[in-house]
């Protein structure tokens, strides 16, 4: 492996690509029909491409068998690049140094194109820098691809309130489930912490969780102190993370589900259309409708 390799992901990153691609796809040969400023806003880009491990396979009756070998696949920076028609400006950001000298050499592979590459906590930058007066005439897509839980409620409530910007976030439903323990004294107050900022309330405490009636043993003496427990399931935590976002956008496609068979789920792919106007709410789901009959 070379020192500048990105693996991330497993199978269902693939997929996550794909369909992340195909919306842009559609987005941009749809917006450039009326609007002059087409962007892409990747908030944690990488490095422009994916190192992907492929397991040796035994041989059969009818295959010989395959070493393991290593390839390059597109990251979302060049699947971006690669739209046509071409978005007009593309702002990579990243929070890894190595990251970001990738990004620029990513960059200067493509002259001629508006691209900026910046450094820095994706969460700062975009809650500093989004409010502005040009989103009434620019429309973008942003992908929020982090590893776990890094986005912040902020960060989403900010790129609502631009009403321009469609997102695509990849949420880690695993990294909530593992936070937010069934049982609820064992959630410490840093995993407290991390949950109110990535749900934006600190009410998730009396919505997912149920008090247990104290149990009594046969003398009358308490067995077990009053408990609260998670009663939601894997699909009642994504449920209720929709309906959260749901409170900010005017409109959540149903997510997709990654990986898409496997279980359990880890992850719930997000699209959320923060612009109110009705054309623009049929738009992303005539794309989501026919990207999922793609698939
Ligand atoms: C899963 S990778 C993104 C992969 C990318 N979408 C692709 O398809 O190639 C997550 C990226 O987020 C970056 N990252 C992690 N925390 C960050 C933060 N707080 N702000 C910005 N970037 C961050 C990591 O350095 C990493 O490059």
């Amino acid at each position: 492996m070379a020192a500048d390799d990105h693996e991330f992901g497993g199978q269902h990153t693939d997929i996550k690509l794909e369909i992340v691609e195909k919306y842009l796809q559609r987005y941009s040969a749809a917006l450039h029909t009326w609007c002059d400023a087409v962007w892409y806003i990747d908030a944690f880009a990488g490095t422009g491409s994916r190192t992907v491990r492929v397991k040796a396979k035994e041989g059969d009756l009818f295959e010989e068998p395959a070493p393991e070998y290593v390839e390059q696949r597109r990251g979302s920076a060049k699947i971006a690049l690669d739209i046509d028609p071409p978005f007009d400006r593309l702002v990579f950001m990243d929070a890894k140094p190595k990251h970001i000298a990738a990004l620029k050499a990513l960059k200067a592979s493509y002259p001629g194109r508006d691209i900026d590459v910046v450094r820095g906590d994706a969460n700062d930058l975009i809650q500093k820098e989004i409010k502005w007066d040009g989103w009434k005439k620019t429309r973008a897509v942003m992908f929020l691809d982090p590893y776990g839980m890094e986005v912040e409620w902020d960060t989403l409530r900010l790129i609502a309130d631009t009403k321009a910007i469609d997102v695509w976030y990849l949420f880690s439903l695993s990294g909530l489930y593992r936070q937010a323990a069934r049982d609820m004294s064992k959630i410490d107050a840093t995993k407290e912490r991390a949950l109110t900022r990535m749900l934006g309330t600190d009410a998730w405490k009396s919505e997912l969780y149920s008090p247990i009636p104290p149990a009594i043993d046969l003398l009358g003496s308490l067995e077990r102190e009053d408990v609260r427990q998670r009663a939601a399931d894997v699909a009642g935590l994504e449920r209720y993370v929709r309906d959260r976002l749901a409170q900010i956008f005017p409109k959540v496609l149903d997510p997709w589900p990654l990986p898409p068979k496997e279980r359990p789920q880890r992850f719930s792919l997000f699209c959320a259309i923060s612009n109110p106007s009705p054309k623009a709410i049929r738009l992303a789901e005539d794309f989501g409708r026919s990207i999922m009959r793609s698939r």
